[in-house]
């Protein structure tokens, strides 16, 4: 089977927000999972633990868990601030201009209340797919530290490229993170762990507007010194 080079691989992923009713197979997920087990960690403690769920009615209960909380006028249920509390420039505009070129993109006006919840709530609909990694961390090792962040954040890259190079499209979920609590009630995990994201898996709808949408990366004089 012929796979992407890593450059490839890293400059074609995208994230996709819409995708086919069709799971992702268990040997796909297996040699991602594998591969991305590869990924280098701070004395190779590999932090990340893995929730690979596939089963349709247990990710309907985890979106309606998460989407009946937020309903009820619940606050974010969450391990840890994948955010910042104070946003400032130049991450605040970044921020709003990926945000305003996704809305664009699909014509949905920012005003629009209603249309916009729904596309958030998306997230926990799981974009239509019907395979997601949730990727936790033992407690122990985020607190008062936070090197395992660093390496589940490799993770996360790892399992996005292989997936890529297989095939296979996604989306990174920081929405599960600020609900980690409910999802980690909901999968009945043991309580030394900590979710701190999840990963979407499947085959992006490629009739669906919002999966043209490619931010923009701000230059390299931006954000690189370099001190010959
Ligand atoms: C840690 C992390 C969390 C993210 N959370 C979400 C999310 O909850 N929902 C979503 O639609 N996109 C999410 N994204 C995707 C980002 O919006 C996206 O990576 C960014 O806009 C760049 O676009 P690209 O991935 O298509 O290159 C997340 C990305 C990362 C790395």
């Amino acid at each position: 089977m012929n796979t992407l080079s890593v450059l490839d691989a890293i400059t074609s992923r995208s994230s996709k927000r819409k995708f086919l009713n069709k799971p992702v197979p268990k040997e796909i997920q297996e040699k991602i999972l594998q591969t991305a087990s590869m990924t280098p960690s701070g004395a190779n403690m590999q932090p990340w633990i893995v929730y690979a769920v596939s089963n349709t009615k247990v990710l309907e209960t985890i979106g309606n868990a998460i989407i009946s909380h937020i309903d009820a006028g619940g606050e974010v249920d969450q391990f840890i601030q994948y955010y910042p509390l104070k946003w400032k420039n130049p991450y605040k505009l970044r921020r709003i201009k990926t945000g305003v070129g996704l809305y664009e993109q699909m014509q949905v006006d920012r005003k629009d209340k209603d249309k916009r919840k729904e596309l958030w709530y998306d997230n926990y609909r799981w974009f239509g797919a019907q395979t997601v990694f949730f990727v936790c961390t033992d407690k122990s090792l985020i607190e008062g530290a936070q090197g395992a962040l660093i390496d589940c954040g490799a993770y996360m890259q790892s399992l996005m490229l292989a997936a890529k190079a297989l095939g296979i499209d996604s989306c990174p979920q920081g929405s599960t993170t600020e609900y980690g609590r409910i999802i980690a009630k909901t999968l009945d995990l043991p309580n030394n762990l900590a979710l701190l994201y999840s990963v979407v898996l499947g085959y992006e709808d490629t009739s669906a507007i919002q999966n043209t949408y490619q931010p923009e990366r701000v230059s390299l004089d931006e954000i690189v010194t370099f001190i010959d």
